[in-house]
Order: C-alpha cells, then structure tokens, then sequence
C-alpha cells in the first residue's frame, strides 16, 4: 500500500539519483539540490510502498507572494505511472498550500516534456505563458497556475 509522507533530510540520498532515469534520461538531478529535503519538508512530499521510493514531490511557499505556492519536482516511478499516485501527491500539496493560506499553486515545466503539461492540465493548471528564455538561453517554460479557491 502507498504512503505518501513528508520529506525528511534523510530522504535526500535515495531520491536525488533517480530523477535522471526517471525524466526519461534528461539530466535532471542536479535541478534537485538537498535544500528542498532540509528547509521545504512541511511542502514536500515522498510516497513509498513497502518501504520502497514510488514517487516524491518538492515544493514551497512563495517568499515573495504571500497568496502562493509553488511546486518545483513532481515524479512517479515509470512502472508506477497512470495510477494516480502523481494527482494524490499535488493532493497533498494543495493541502498543505491551503492550510498555509496559499490558494495559487504555480509551477514551470519545460514545453518538450508534454506529458508534464497534459499531467498538470488535467489536473486543472492553465497555461499562462510559453517563455523562450526563461531560465537562460535555449531553456524554454512553459508557466502554469491553478486556483484553489
Ligand atoms: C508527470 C507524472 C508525475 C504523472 O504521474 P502519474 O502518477 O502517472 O499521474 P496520475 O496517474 O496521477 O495522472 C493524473 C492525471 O493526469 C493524466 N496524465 C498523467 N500522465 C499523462 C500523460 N503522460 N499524458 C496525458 N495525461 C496524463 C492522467 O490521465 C490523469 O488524468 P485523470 O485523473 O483526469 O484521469 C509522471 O508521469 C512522471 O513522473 N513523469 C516524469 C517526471 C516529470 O516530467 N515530472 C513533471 C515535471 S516536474
């Protein structure tokens, strides 16, 4: 049975090298730094069944923006997608973004990664920009927001 649970510190070492297999062998772990599992645990999330890594998330409450959040890695296990586990994990994080008073969720994900984009729409994200640039040359985003409220 899948538990989804907050994040601890010591999680760091067993999620951090699986994005990159997990991303389809983009390089992604280094988009992963520790600091989500040290200062964002109350936002971040890992699921495991039997002890074993299915799936995490990792995101935060916006310094800036007092009305949001927002989320920076979403990832299911490849053998474990299509099951809802990824839905049940943003679950946990509106939970969390709600009960902190934050009713605007965002994120950004890349536009080659369209299955990212149809994940977050059917969770009900809109698009409000493609950005060429966004995070420096040749790294394009697509910018996505859901209202809780
Ligand atoms: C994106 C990802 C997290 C989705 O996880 P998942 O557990 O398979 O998603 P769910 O089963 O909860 O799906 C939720 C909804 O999204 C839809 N969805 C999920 N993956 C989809 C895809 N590849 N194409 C179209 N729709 C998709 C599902 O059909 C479902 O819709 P419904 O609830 O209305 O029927 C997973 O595919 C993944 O880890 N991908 C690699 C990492 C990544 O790209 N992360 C996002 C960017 S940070």
């Amino acid at each position: 049975m899948v538990r989804i649970r907050h994040a601890e510190a010591a999680d760091y070492g067993r999620v951090s090298p699986r994005p990159d297999a997990w991303w389809g062998g983009r390089p992604m772990r280094t988009m992963l730094p520790r600091l989500f599992f040290e200062h964002f645990r109350e936002t971040s999330f890992v699921a495991e069944d039997e002890g074993e890594l299915v799936g995490f998330l990792c995101g935060f409450l916006s310094q800036t923006y007092p009305d949001q959040a927002y989320v920076h890695f979403v990832g299911v296990r490849p053998d474990r997608r299509g099951g809802g586990l990824g839905r049940e994990l943003y679950e946990r994080f509106f939970e969390a973004a709600l009960a902190a008073g934050r009713p605007v969720v965002r994120c950004v994900t890349a536009p080659v990664n369209e299955a990212s984009v149809a994940f977050h729409t059917r969770l009900g994200f809109e698009i409000e920009a493609e950005v060429p640039d966004y995070d420096g040359s040749d790294e394009p985003r697509v910018l996505l927001r859901k209202n809780l409220s």
